[in-house]
């Protein structure tokens, strides 16, 4: 993954899809603190509607739809986590953590987990200079970890702090799988299962195949793979449920959810009513447990 050094990130820009969602009338995901961690540009495009509307209208229009995965992808991986918590894991790392607020939100886990959240060291750096600025405590059992995933896999990034290896954990790698090639991901997977213990969690998104996708949200596929090919970071790889669950089992893994995002759909309309946006049918979530060594 190449990351532009000074330019709005992804990061930047999907920590701004959450703030703008705080004012839909049904959140389904509530981040108070992605208006501050988002940026300067964007927070000034916050701040005033007409800067947002022109924003939108301009250059985010063919792709807002897609915010509605991004808020949904943080829902489901921390209702996840909240799940696996229960069962006992006590370890959470937020792979390519972005402008993620989790240590600022999740008081209530953090009082039986240790998270620890992996990032680029320009995006890291930026993101700490934001938090600083803005006055946010980091709390105790929240750890950054700087690495740069394209020189060392997550589990060498970890072993320089204080992960514990040997413990189970739940991991995240929320927006990311789309700018990684299918070997990358691969490799990435295989990684985690040869240096994690079996029944450790990761959790993801990922873009569906064209074949899977919903007929109607292709002009939007379309529109989203020119935005973000044109901002220089391409998205590599799309699949289909089999073909992921596939990917997955032969990287060590075994399947606990994959579901195409609109699979939601109901459970969500009955839980919130009205949806600030319909759910494009471009995107799936899986959930996978590292599997037990056969050999
Ligand atoms: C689209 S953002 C997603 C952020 C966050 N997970 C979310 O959902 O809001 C992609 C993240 O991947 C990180 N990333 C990209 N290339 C990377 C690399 N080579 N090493 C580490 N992180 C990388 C970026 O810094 C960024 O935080």
């Amino acid at each position: 993954m190449s990351l532009p050094v000074n330019s709005v990130s992804t990061a930047d820009l999907v920590a701004a899809a959450r703030a703008m969602h705080m004012r839909d009338p049904t959140p389904i995901f509530e981040d108070p603190y992605a208006h501050v961690l988002c940026g300067w540009f964007f927070g000034l495009v916050l701040k005033f509607r007409p800067l947002e509307y022109l924003l939108n209208k301009l250059v985010l229009d063919a792709v807002k739809p897609t915010a509605m995965c991004v808020v949904m992808r943080a829902r489901y991986a921390e209702q996840t986590l909240e799940r696996a918590v229960q069962q006992g894991i006590r370890q959470y790392v937020i792979i390519g953590a972005g402008m993620d607020s989790f240590a600022f939100r999740r008081a209530d886990l953090l009082e039986h987990i240790d998270s620890f959240e992996i990032d680029h060291p320009v995006t890291q750096g930026k993101k700490l200079h934001r938090i600083r600025r803005a006055g946010l405590a980091v709390p105790p059992h929240h750890h950054f970890v700087e690495a740069d995933l394209t020189q060392v896999s997550p589990v060498a990034a970890l072993s320089g702090s204080s992960f514990d290896m040997g413990r189970l954990s739940f991991m995240s790698l929320l927006g990311m799988a789309y700018y990684l090639t299918r070997a990358t991901l691969s490799a990435t997977a295989r990684s985690l299962s040869d240096g994690l213990p079996t029944g450790t969690y990761l959790v993801f998104d990922y873009l569906l195949d064209e074949e899977s996708s919903d007929s109607a949200a292709l002009p939007l596929r379309t529109k989203m793979l020119d935005f973000v090919e044109k901002r220089g970071e391409p998205m590599r790889a799309s699949y289909s449920l089999d073909q992921m669950n596939d990917l997955m089992v032969d990287a060590g893994f075994e399947t606990v959810e994959n579901f195409k995002i609109t699979d939601v759909e109901d459970s969500y309309r009955a839980e919130f009513g009205t949806l600030p946006f319909d759910i494009p049918g471009l995107f799936a979530f899986g959930l996978f447990r590292v599997a037990r060594r056969t050999s």
